[in-house]
């Protein structure tokens, strides 16, 4: 986690670290800070929370200017959220910005103390930046240090650094995290995304591990360990549009307002006439009809999404999958069999544990193929192909059209690999695509409900705790729901298979507990409905969210949602409609920070 922004150039240093500071503070917002330096002077501002504080210190350097400076938006990994664990840290002769984990800061830390280092926070950042002035020599170059610095950090980083001497320069390396260089009309940027690069540099250079990037006011150039060279420059497709929240109240709200009008928009680059085509991603047609297995390896919501393209690639390619939290992956650890696929899903593009998963699974031979929304990001550019999702910029921390998209796109992959493999017949093969095609009407219904998902949020949002239960996929949609309530509204929601809740966690549930039961499935309402009346009988507050599979509907819990639609999938995702909206309604009831919840960031770059 954690966003770095750095400038040197023509331009003012403030405006651009500020502007910069603002796209990447979804990467995290306990605290921001800046520095800036000119011929004369600098200064380094920090302040605790969001980068709107940062910007209300910087204001207090009116009237100066300056051609060289980088900030940075934290997300607390060592030592709590303060001011002075916010970086910029300085040392000495050096001043830096990190992104990522120092493994052995605790070693390193003692070994400087005993040479005299003190320290005035409790971040992993102060110690490396101690250790970089320790190495740096006034008659050396900086690269000298920062290269002897590699060598002892252990763990995971993207750091800019200014060198005392060199007010003129930047100098950054990166392992692990993500760092790019980018080039604009009025100089040079480095920044830990290529959106909040995309404002200012049409062209960027992702930064390799070992390089050093040092740019001054008017060149960049890139220390390798076999000498100098100069960056071949990428174009930057991106276009970042500051829309704002287009009247809506949260960007969480607008986000899930855009979802009918994506359903098209994300899968019509893959359909020809009425079948899917992968062509754009460069798909090898040959290798993945050879596929025996596939791997889905993802985190959070996109594990969620991902649970539901394992059961859309079973059913339509009937091809065994796996869904693994990649955090776990690796510890498994899984088992490859020849013609493996590895299915790596992912908003950003940018988690670590997924980038881990990913460079495992290639190491051992394995397919790998990324479903990714950013463009140009890590996953994007090291999976061996990429389908992109197209769901353009997701600013609120939670994430909906993100998830949605992933879900439409794994769906039409699901197609895809189904007629590849000559398992169903173009036909088929159609009317599925309309199948979900047709969705987008369906969404656009429950949309317009938000009024009756706010009355039952308002059932909810004061218990201490709730469960969603449901059988099959629908299981998959409760630990969505879950997640999402936890996330906004911070109630201790949890999902549990229908059938299984009565194995030891029923004895929770008391007077006026709400369970919430899904039922998108008319094979597995009856049963989805005995269990929620077990729950019933024991005194839970139920509420029903199902397609009409009953004359009854009414009749069966405390509160029924009839979903929009008739067929599996329209009912599918209505639901996913009417869970992201009752969890939002929930936390704006509540007063709950919508678009940047407590404790969490966007972008998880540590693993
Ligand atoms: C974070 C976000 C989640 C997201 C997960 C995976 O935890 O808060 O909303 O689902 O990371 O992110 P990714 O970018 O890999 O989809």
């Amino acid at each position: 986690m954690c966003g770095i922004i750095g400038y040197t150039g023509s331009g003012s240093a403030k405006e651009k670290i500020l502007d910069g500071l603002e796209i990447l503070e979804y990467r995290g917002y306990d605290s921001a800070g800046a520095f800036f330096i000119d011929e004369d002077n600098f200064h380094i501002v920090k302040t605790k929370g969001k980068v709107s504080n940062l910007k209300d210190e910087v204001k207090k350097l009116e009237g100066q200017e300056f051609p060289v400076g980088f900030g940075h938006t934290r997300w607390a990994t060592h030592g709590e959220p303060s001011r002075e664990n916010a970086h910029p840290h300085k040392v000495g002769k050096v001043t830096l910005v990190h992104n990522g984990i120092i493994e052995n800061y605790i070693e390193i830390k003692n070994r400087l103390s005993k040479i005299g280092y003190t320290f005035n926070s409790e971040t992993d950042s102060e110690v490396a930046c101690a250790l970089l002035d320790s190495y740096f020599k006034e008659n050396a170059h900086p690269c000298v240090a920062i290269w002897e610095a590699e060598r002892v950090l252990i763990g995971s980083y993207a750091f800019v650094f200014s060198f005392e001497g060199y007010k003129n320069e930047l100098f950054a390396i990166r392992k692990g995290s993500p760092l790019h260089l980018g080039r604009g009309s009025d100089g040079f940027y480095l920044a830990s995304d290529l959106t909040a690069l995309s404002p200012f540099a049409k062209e960027f250079y992702t930064l390799k591990e070992g390089e050093i990037v040092e740019i001054s006011t008017s060149d960049a150039k890139i220390h390798t360990k076999n000498g100098v060279i100069s960056p071949i420059w990428e174009k930057n497709e991106i276009r970042y549009q500051k829309t704002g929240k287009l009247g809506y109240s949260h960007y969480m709200l607008k986000e899930i307002n855009e979802q009918p009008s994506l359903v098209r928009s994300c899968l019509s680059g893959y359909i020809k006439n009425g079948l899917p085509n992968f062509e754009k991603a460069n798909l090898s047609y040959d290798a993945l009809e050879k596929i025996k297995r596939i791997h889905l390896v993802a985190c959070g919501s996109a594990m969620h999404a991902s649970l539901l393209g394992k059961r859309f690639l079973e059913e339509h390619a009937k091809i065994p999958c796996e869904v693994f939290v990649a955090s776990e992956y690796r510890y498994s650890p899984p088992l490859f069999e020849e013609n493996t696929l590895v299915i790596l899903v992912s908003q950003s593009g940018e988690t670590a544990d997924t980038i881990a998963s990913m460079r495992y699974a290639k190491d051992r031979g394995n397919l790998t193929l990324g479903i990714i929304n950013a463009p140009g990001s890590t996953l994007a550019k090291e999976s061996d192909f990429c389908i992109y999702t197209e769901a353009g910029a997701e600013l609120a921390v939670a994430t909906t059209k993100g998830y949605l998209t992933q879900a439409l796109v794994l769906y039409l992959f699901s197609v895809f690999l189904s007629l590849n493999s000559k398992k169903i017949n173009e036909e088929n093969a159609k009317s599925l695509v309309c199948t979900i095609l047709s969705v987008d009407t369906t969404i656009r219904k429950t949309l317009a409900r938000q009024k009756e998902l706010s009355r039952l949020a308002e059932k909810i949002k004061n218990a201490p705790s709730l469960f969603y239960i449901g059988r099959g996929l629908d299981y998959y949609l409760c630990l969505e729901g879950a997640l999402k309530l936890k996330e906004i509204s911070y109630i201790n929601a949890q999902a549990y298979e229908a059938g299984e809740l009565k194995h030891g966690t029923i004895s929770l549930i008391e007077n006026g507990t709400p369970v919430v039961a899904f039922a998108t499935s008319e094979m597995l309402f009856e049963k989805t409905v005995s269990n929620l009346k077990e729950t019933k009988s024991r005194g839970a507050y139920t509420i029903l969210f199902s397609g009409k599979f009953s004359n009854d509907m009414d009749k069966i819990a405390d509160e029924c949602f009839l979903l929009d639609g008739n067929t599996r999938e329209e009912l599918i995702f209505s639901l996913i409609l009417s869970l992201q909206l009752l969890a939002y309604e929930c936390a704006l009831q509540k007063g709950c920070e919508i678009d940047r919840p407590r404790n969490l960031a966007k972008s998880v770059t540590v693993e």
